[in-house]
């Protein structure tokens, strides 16, 4: 509850837009961007690696979120984009997304989706595992075409994490394993064959870290292996990708660093070991998404039945939940949530905030100080624009909530609120 913006009377404002006058307008449950802090988040990166004169490139990883309106403004502030599936590949082409800005990620990519990835000349394909080795050389035979990759290490690094969204270690399912030597054979199997332009490395650690120690220990060992495959193979890399994963903060119980210090912390790194084995700096690559839009986006709730049990429980039941938010389900996300038109009210009571699906679990916040709350409030719920959406389901039929983007007191509808025709749309009579 630190930065929150009010207008004068006294509600919340999301780029510059009465959070009131939002639900009011787009109904609930609405996802409000503030466009205004994503541009903010790119700038401070963009400022990091321009300070320290390295060449770079910024790769948002649209799993976090995937619309029209945020790939046009990546597209906008010469930000790249990693996709990780055909779907996303082809919402960024038909998004206008410039191909050599794109890079394909995926521990199984499809046949049908490397060809088109490779038909529309995507800036890299991150190589994963060995049959996809295959695969690429299979369609380049095909198509004549070579195509462009980096490989994708697993540096052996544990992050300090939810196991589920840590990959650097070495059984992850991503990447080629370094220390058992996988790495290793994969490049010169790919060196051997004239249908590989290898661009460089990649590795990703996992996702919401909050300290700078992981990405520290991988780029050392990242930067050792392009010394070693130098030295062995004359191997030359244009790319060092470090991947993303910074942490955000999504309420009182995280403290993380400005995530600019993981970027700052990357380069000084990388800059230091290039040095010491006295190689040419790459470009540096960094792979954010949450940490460019989590925290850009509130979710607004209307409130609806209460459930007071006396020492027992004390619910607050949303027009949403587990459906546009699972994060709290699947991985015990902690959220905070508060009223949109007095966010600083007294608070007088502890409570659960539930959503609206038929599962005991679709919890959204649980046992929070709160202030009365009425039928028909509006909740604001912050830093919901990473993985909330694009995890979305329309679970019980539920329909996906609407999208807006906000910015100097001007909101725009990006996404449309799931309809119940829309939910019958694949029906076949
Ligand atoms: N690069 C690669 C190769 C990744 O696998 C990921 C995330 C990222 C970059 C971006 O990580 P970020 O900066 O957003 O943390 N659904 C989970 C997160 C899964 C992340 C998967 N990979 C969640 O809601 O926390």
């Amino acid at each position: 509850l630190d930065n929150l913006k009010l207008n004068e009377a006294g509600h919340l404002q999301i780029g510059g837009v009465d959070s009131l006058q939002l639900a009011h307008e787009y109904q609930t449950p609405l996802i409000a961007y503030d466009v205004s802090y994503i541009k903010k988040e790119i700038a401070s990166f963009k400022d990091a690696f321009v300070k320290a004169g390295v060449k770079y490139r910024i790769v948002y990883a649209s799993k976090a979120f995937s619309a029209k309106a945020i790939y046009r403004l990546l597209q906008q502030e010469g930000v790249g984009c990693d996709v990780v599936s055909g779907g996303e590949l082809y919402a960024a082409i038909k998004s206008g997304v410039d191909p050599e800005m794109i890079e394909f990620h995926g521990n199984n990519k499809t046949p049908a989706e490397l060809e088109y990835a490779i038909k529309e000349n995507i800036g890299c394909i991150v190589v994963d595992n060995f049959y996809e080795i295959e695969l690429i050389e299979k369609i380049c035979v095909s198509k004549n075409k070579i195509a462009h990759v980096v490989l994708r290490v697993a540096p052996g690094i544990e992050a300090e994490t939810h196991k589920y969204i840590s990959t650097g270690q070495s059984n992850s399912k991503f990447g080629f394993d370094l220390d058992s030597g996988q790495a290793q054979e994969a490049l010169v199997q790919m060196l051997r064959s004239p249908w590989f332009e290898i661009r460089g490395v990649h590795c990703h650690i996992g996702s919401q870290i909050f300290s700078v120690a992981g990405f520290k220990m991988a780029a050392v060992k990242m930067v050792r292996l392009l010394w070693d495959w130098k030295e062995k193979y004359d191997f030359k890399a244009q790319i060092l990708n470090l991947g993303g994963g910074f942490g955000i903060k999504y309420s009182e119980n995280d403290h993380p660093i400005e995530p600019v210090e993981f970027v700052r912390a990357i380069i000084q790194t990388v800059q230091a070991e290039i040095k010491k084995y006295e190689l040419t700096l790459p470009e540096i690559w960094v792979e954010p998404g949450r940490s460019l839009i989590g925290e850009a986006a509130t979710t607004l709730y209307t409130t609806g039945s209460m459930k007071k049990v006396p020492d027992l429980c004390n619910f607050i039941a949303v027009d949403g939940g587990m459906g546009d938010n699972i994060r709290p389900a699947l991985y015990g996300a902690k959220y905070a949530a508060f009223l949109a038109t007095d966010p600083y009210a007294p608070t007088t009571q502890v409570a659960t905030v539930v959503g609206k699906y038929c599962e005991s679990g679709d919890v959204l916040v649980s046992d929070q100080e709160l202030p009365e709350v009425k039928p028909g409030d509006i909740l604001a719920m912050p830093a919901t624009g990473a993985y909330g959406y694009s995890m979305a389901s329309n679970y019980n039929r539920n329909g996906r909530p609407a999208v807006v983007f906000c910015e100097d007191g001007h909101a725009k509808l990006v996404l449309k609120r799931e309809t119940y025709a829309d939910m019958m749309n694949l029906e076949v009579d």
